[in-house]
């Protein structure tokens, strides 16, 4: 690990992304934005800071389900606002310190590692855009950066400048710490800047080097629409690995798969398929529609439009259409049609029938439905828990089974079948 400190800027409200949420809770790809930022600077640096203020706590709380080892300072931002104000009294540890905005979900340790190969007291990142709306304008003058000007205090001429800051720098921790204290206010949004220290760096003719960043990992999300840009492109990241690791896929930009999750083997996903939280997929085929969250899938078949709830273990099944599968382990199961099952522990050689439920839930408790091998159980049944079914069972097609079962016996509730001759024509002649 390089002696490198970095820090993350995470304390603004985000009030672009009119949401009561701090922006940097927002999620992409099932995870929220601050949890990239975080995990990326982990990869390079055992000196992580991150700034907060609105909602500090929440997002404190929230950071540390995933992270230890990572520092949290309070942004004194009623007299110090802005991302300068921000990096205000932080003591980093190195040399070196990287400053991140945290609301750059796309960031990857082998971009960030890029800054380190330049000495000069400040590199900063420096984006082409075709549509520079809402980042700083690098003001550029006979080929040296002079200076960083925000949207907001921007002029027209300025306005249509493409070239933006990006919003990583590495600084020389001397120069930033003694930089500081020399930011001022005096701009649109009354705030401490952390872009001014360009223009304190070049009039002290200290070294400045623009590192040319793509979009593709440096874009900042500030509102909804860059939100949801930013996950297309995380998608696809996360997509183009599993192809590249063999999975089939069919119409990709129809799936959506989320960070955690895993597939391997000879796996295929249809289109329409969603895969969620910390699901893994091993040598199974999810047919269009379906959608899993945190269950393990192996060598099994699911949908089209089957959903298997968290919890669930499928081995070598078969789970067709209109399916629901809740914390269940199913072995060598086949459910091929208009099921509920939760709560259950099946195994091999049982055929479920069209419409059969697990009546799992008494109105207070839920109960548990265990069902052994080779058991037949006929379309439209009910099973209500707690049940134990052992192996060999057969139980007719409309039963509603609230007792054990032993091997070898043959249940059915039925009502008996009238039949009367001839009804049909009295019943609607006489209309
Ligand atoms: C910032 C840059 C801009 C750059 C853009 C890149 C400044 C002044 N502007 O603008 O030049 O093009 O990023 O995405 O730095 N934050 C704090 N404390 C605060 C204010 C903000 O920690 O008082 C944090 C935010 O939580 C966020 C990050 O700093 O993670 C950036 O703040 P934001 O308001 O998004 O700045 P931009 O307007 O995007
Ligand atoms: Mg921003």
């Amino acid at each position: 690990m390089n002696k490198l400190s970095i820090i993350i800027l995470a304390a603004g409200a985000g009030t672009r992304m009119k949401s009561t949420i701090p922006k940097v809770l927002h999620k992409i790809s099932g995870k929220e934005m601050l949890y990239y930022s975080i995990s990326e600077a982990l990869k390079l640096s055992d000196d992580v800071t991150v700034v907060l203020y609105h909602q500090a706590k929440l997002v404190q709380e929230r950071m540390e389900k995933y992270f230890e080892n990572v520092n949290f300072v309070i942004q004194d931002h009623e007299n110090y606002p802005g991302t300068g104000g921000a990096v205000m009294g932080i003591k980093p540890k190195y040399e070196k310190t990287l400053v991140l905005n945290g609301d750059m979900p796309l960031i990857q340790s082998s971009e960030l590692e890029k800054f380190q190969e330049n000495e000069a007291t400040i590199v900063m990142s420096v984006l082409k855009l075709d549509n520079p709306n809402g980042y700083g304008r690098v003001i550029i003058e006979n080929d040296k950066v002079q200076k960083i000007v925000e949207q907001k205090d921007a002029n027209a001429e300025q306005k249509k400048i493409t070239t933006v800051n990006a919003g990583i720098y590495q600084f020389d921790t001397e120069f930033l710490l003694e930089s500081l204290p020399k930011l001022s206010n005096a701009n649109v949004q009354k705030e401490y800047y952390i872009t001014d220290l360009v223009e304190i760096a070049i009039s002290s003719s200290k070294t400045l080097y623009p590192l040319l960043v793509s979009e593709e990992n440096f874009k900042g999300v500030n509102s909804k629409v860059d939100l949801s840009e930013a996950e297309v492109i995380h998608q696809n990241r996360i997509k183009k690995s599993f192809l590249n690791n063999g999975v089939i896929m069919r119409l990709p930009s129809t799936i959506y798969i989320e960070e955690g999750v895993q597939i391997e083997g000879e796996s295929i996903l249809e289109n329409g398929v969603t895969l969620l939280g910390n699901t893994q997929i091993n040598n199974s085929h999810i047919k269009t529609n379906s959608i899993v969250e945190d269950s393990i899938l192996t060598n099994s078949d699911i949908g089209p439009m089957a959903r298997i709830r968290p919890n669930t273990v499928l081995n070598n099944t078969h789970i067709g259409n209109f399916v629901e599968v809740k914390k269940s382990t199913l072995n060598g199961v086949k459910a091929g049609h208009l099921s509920y099952i939760g709560d259950s522990e099946i195994d091999e050689g049982t055929n479920i029938g069209a419409g059969m439920i697990t009546c799992n839930y008494d109105g207070v408790n839920k109960h548990k439905t265990k069902i052994g091998k080779n058991v037949f159980i006929g379309s439209d049944t009910q099973l209500v828990a707690p049940l134990t079914i052992e192996d060999d069972v057969m139980i007719a097609a409309g039963s509603t089974i609230t007792k054990d079962l032993k091997s070898g016996e043959l249940a059915l509730t039925r009502a008996p079948l009238k039949i009367v001759k001839g009804f049909f024509y009295k019943f609607f002649s006489k209309k």
